[in-house]
This record gives structure tokens, sequence and C-alpha cells, in this order.
């Protein structure tokens, strides 16, 4: 739920997520914060994952590499009416923001971005706020998301953040938010920690709804290269590529749902 009244914005009200919450198996008592360490004053690291939430290089410009690009963004969303995003893992938001930022740029009049991310562990505005000073690239984008994130993120935090972009964060595991989310993504960012750290966001059980959540020519990508991670994604019916990674790492994944 969003405690953001869209009349205090002064949008129309967003258009729904299109998630019922009632159906997803996480109970409310496994939604928490996870306890965070901050690494050269801005940098979260996740003690429970052992993993940091980006690369150490630039997470803003490993989005753009690995997120945007792996899924052929923004040419592809170009002469779309809307498009559509999923994410597994909104962490601080990051890749939102960049998205966000770039979106603004490329976009035509009347053309709208829904942006729907899974997150078990969803931040606290201050730990976002804190992530995102980091780069002055996306002050705007950090300061509205800041300014609109409720004090107790739970259920579909749902935000019309400007009259062409929704982003909805579905609380809970990203196993139970996509199993009851409609079938109607174009592109998927896979952020879920290192394969090796968390091997349930990689499973093929969630890589398999994943897939059938994608329209027909939707696609992925994904830092990961993990050769469990690309054997999951082929055998639930993606055609995956191995790519350059971002900064010197060899692969990243990326892949198309046929038509
Ligand atoms: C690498 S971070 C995501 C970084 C993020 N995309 C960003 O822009 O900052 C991985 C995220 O996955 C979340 N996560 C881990 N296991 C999860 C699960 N089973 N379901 C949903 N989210 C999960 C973590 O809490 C963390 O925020």
């Amino acid at each position: 739920m969003t405690d953001i009244d869209p009349d205090q914005i002064g949008l129309a009200p967003p258009s729904p997520a299109q998630i019922d919450t009632a159906q997803m198996d996480t109970a409310p008592s496994e939604i928490a914060n996870q306890p965070l360490e901050w690494r050269d004053g801005d940098m979260p690291y996740s003690p429970a994952f052992g993993d940091h939430f980006y690369c150490q290089t630039d997470g803003r410009l490993e989005c753009g590499h690995v997120f945007l690009a792996g899924n052929g963004l923004p040419a592809r969303w170009r002469d779309r009416n809307s498009f559509r995003i999923g994410e597994l893992g909104f962490g601080t938001g990051l890749n939102f923001a960049e998205t966000w930022r770039q979106w603004k740029e490329q976009r035509g009049p009347g053309q709208q971005l829904h942006f729907t991310s899974f997150e078990l562990y969803p931040m606290q505005r201050d730990e976002i706020d804190r992530a995102l000073s980091h780069w002055p690239e996306i002050d705007a984008e950090r300061q509205a998301l800041t300014a609109a994130w409720p004090d107790t993120p739970e259920g579909i935090v749902m935000l019309r953040l400007d009259e062409q972009t929704t982003l909805s964060v579905v609380c809970g595991r990203a196993l139970d938010g996509v199993a009851v989310a409609d079938p109607e993504f174009d592109a998927w960012y896979l952020d879920g920690f290192a394969p090796s750290k968390n091997a349930d966001m990689w499973s093929e059980e969630l890589m398999r709804l994943v897939c059938e959540k994608t329209a027909p020519g939707g696609s992925f990508a994904t830092y990961a290269a993990a050769g469990f991670v690309r054997r999951n994604l082929g055998a639930v019916g993606f055609i995956v590529e191995r790519r350059p990674g971002f900064a010197g790492k060899r692969e990243m994944l990326c892949g198309v749902k046929p038509s």
C-alpha cells in the first residue's frame, strides 16, 4: 500500500499494478528492513547476503550497460504507447532512478512507463537517500523518489512519479509477487544479489514465472553469468545470449522470449 495521495502531487491516480497482494504467500512478518553496512560512506552492503547492492566501480553506469543496453533500451521503448519493466530486487532504487532519468530524456508525448520491482526487504527513505546521493546525475530522481517513499513500505508501494511514469514496488518474496503478477512485462532486470549468495532469486521456479509473465518478444538482462542461471533461463524458454559484462567482467547474460 502507498501512503501517497496522488491528489497531493496533482496527478491522476496511477493505473493499478494488477497484482493482488491478498494472493501472495509472503507473511507480513517476513517483510523486514535488512541491516545494512555502509562502505566508503555511501555504498550499502548486506551482511546477511554477504554482497554489495551494485558493482563498486559505478552502479549507475553498470545499470546502463547491463540492464538498459542488455534489454535493448532505450531503442525498444520508442514508438510504444506503454512499456513495462519488471525488476527482481528494488534495493536502493538505483536501477529505477537511472531508468527514469533516461526515460525522461527519450520519451515522446503520452508514452507511459510502468516499472514494477519485487523486493523482500524494502529500504527506509534515509537509506535510499544516502545511497543515491552518490550520483549528482540522478539528483532530481532521488529527491522525487524519497519525497514520495512511504515511512513504512508494505504491500504494493505504488507511486505515480510523473504523468508518464509509474513505479510499483511489490513488497514480499519475489517468487510470491511474480506468481500473481500480470503476464505483460516487456523487459526484466534480474538483480537479486550474486547467484552464489542468493540462489533463491535465480531458481528455475522463479525464472519460469518470469518467463511466463513476459510478453512475446520480451527480454531479460542480468550481470549474472553463472552456469546454473544460464541453464535455468534457457530451460524455461528464453533464448539466452552471453555478452561482455560491465567494467571488465567477462560475461553477462541477456535474452528474449520467442514471439
Ligand atoms: C543486488 S540488490 C538489488 C539492487 C537494486 N536493484 C538497486 O538498484 O539498488 C538485491 C535485492 O534483492 C532483494 N532480495 C533478496 N532476496 C529476495 C527475495 N527472495 N525476494 C525479493 N527480494 C529479494 C534484496 O533485499 C536486495 O534489495
